[in-house]
């Protein structure tokens, strides 16, 4: 392979095989070494046969991209690394012909594994079903609150007018339950852009959102860090990245004490990702945040539908907190995902690490 073709090859997020025309693996890029958990130096040089195993598949595809010189997919073909189980795969084999770019006639391989397609297919619904029900919420807000004003400037109107006191009790409440309304309706309509992005050091945040509960919960929660220090900026909103992670751990905060877990924890946790699929783009790095607690979990009859706009497991709650932060991780074009059981809930948040698009491949 030429440097050329080498450096090209190795920047994919497609994991690619090249194999010549004599069923030798000529190169296995740094994708594919992650997905067949092989290291390009161990194979190169050796047979298909060798290096995989049930791989008759495999030897028609090639066959028959060679034979027709055209390029071949097969939706699900499957093939094992020898003495392993088999694995399931979309692939397209394409010939590749000795050239200024290939020194080798043979095949290119690109491999996608099944499991990972359905998960971006279900991520990629969650975020259009998010995108709608935003644009919902938005439209439903804007039409409260016109109607809104008026009916709190009328009470306001009346109130003066009033002679008998007692009657004001109602006004009042007319003109609470109004701006506690209109409050709402601002929150719904937090500003979609964010306000000033820029470098932001995730860990300022998770202190922040820190000092905050502290100060709110006193000795009822610990909170630990499990923090990886070398993670590098994301480019954000660190208001809007704050209010994000204060939603989802002041819930776990008020889990714990609402339930009186003894013991009662979050940790904030911090690690580095490689190579994810967030809204729809292939991000080479991005960071995790992981909030965890030790508390009742999230009430299974809510689980599906925590992240819509007014559904709340409280009685007091708006249920706004969880939709507010998903608006603003995706915002940054992350993700905000939990599991919960009984003992251990864990909300994660995925941002992409800024310049770190990976080239357009799968
Ligand atoms: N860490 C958690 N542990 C248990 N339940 C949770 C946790 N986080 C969220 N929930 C549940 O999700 C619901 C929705 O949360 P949220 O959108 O912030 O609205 P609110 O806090 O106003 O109820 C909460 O009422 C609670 O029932
Ligand atoms: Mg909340």
């Amino acid at each position: 392979m030429t440097p050329a073709a080498l450096a090209g090859l190795d920047l994919l997020a497609t994991a690619v095989i090249v194999v010549d025309n004599h069923d030798v693996l000529r190169h296995m890029n740094p994708a594919a070494e992650n997905l067949l958990e092989l290291a390009n130096s161990n194979v190169a040089g050796q047979r298909v046969a060798a290096v995989f195993a049930d791989h008759d598949l495999l030897a028609a595809a090639l066959n028959y991209a060679r034979k027709n010189n055209c390029s071949f997919s097969e939706h699900d073909l499957a093939f094992a690394v020898a003495g392993r189980p088999r694995m399931h795969f979309n692939c397209t084999v394409t010939p590749i012909e000795r050239s200024s770019l290939f020194d080798v006639d043979g095949c290119l391989i690109e491999c996608r594994p099944i499991e990972q397609q359905l998960r971006i297919a279900r991520e990629e619904r969650v975020h259009d079903q998010s995108e709608a029900n935003r644009e919902l919420m938005r439209n439903l807000a804007h039409e409260i609150k016109n109607p809104l004003g008026g009916i709190r400037g009328a009470a306001q109107l009346l109130d003066h007018e009033l002679d008998k006191p007692d009657l004001h009790e109602y006004t009042q409440v007319i003109m609470k339950e109004a701006d506690r309304l209109q409050a709402l309706m601002n929150r719904l309509l937090a500003p979609h852009r964010m306000a000033r992005p820029a470098h932001v050091n995730i860990h300022e945040v998770l202190e922040r959102v820190r000092s905050v509960l502290l100060a709110e919960y006193q000795k009822a929660v610990v909170i630990e860090r499990d923090y990886d220090v070398s993670l590098p900026h994301i480019y954000g909103d660190q208001e809007q990245l704050i209010q994000a992670v204060l939603n989802i751990a002041r819930n776990a905060a008020q889990a714990l004490t609402e339930a009186a877990t003894p013991d009662a924890r979050i940790i904030f946790k911090t690690r580095a990702a490689r190579q994810v699929v967030l809204a729809r783009k292939r991000y080479r790095h991005a960071i995790e945040i992981g909030v965890i607690d030790n508390g009742p979990g999230v009430p299974p009859d809510i689980a599906e539908r925590v992240f819509y706009p007014l559904v709340s497991g409280r009685d007091n709650g708006s249920g706004l907190g969880l939709t507010i932060a998903q608006n603003f991780v995706s915002q940054h074009n992350g993700t905000l995902t939990f599991e919960s059981a009984p003992g251990h809930t864990c909300f994660t948040v995925l941002l992409p690490v800024a310049d770190s698009v990976a080239p357009a491949a799968a």
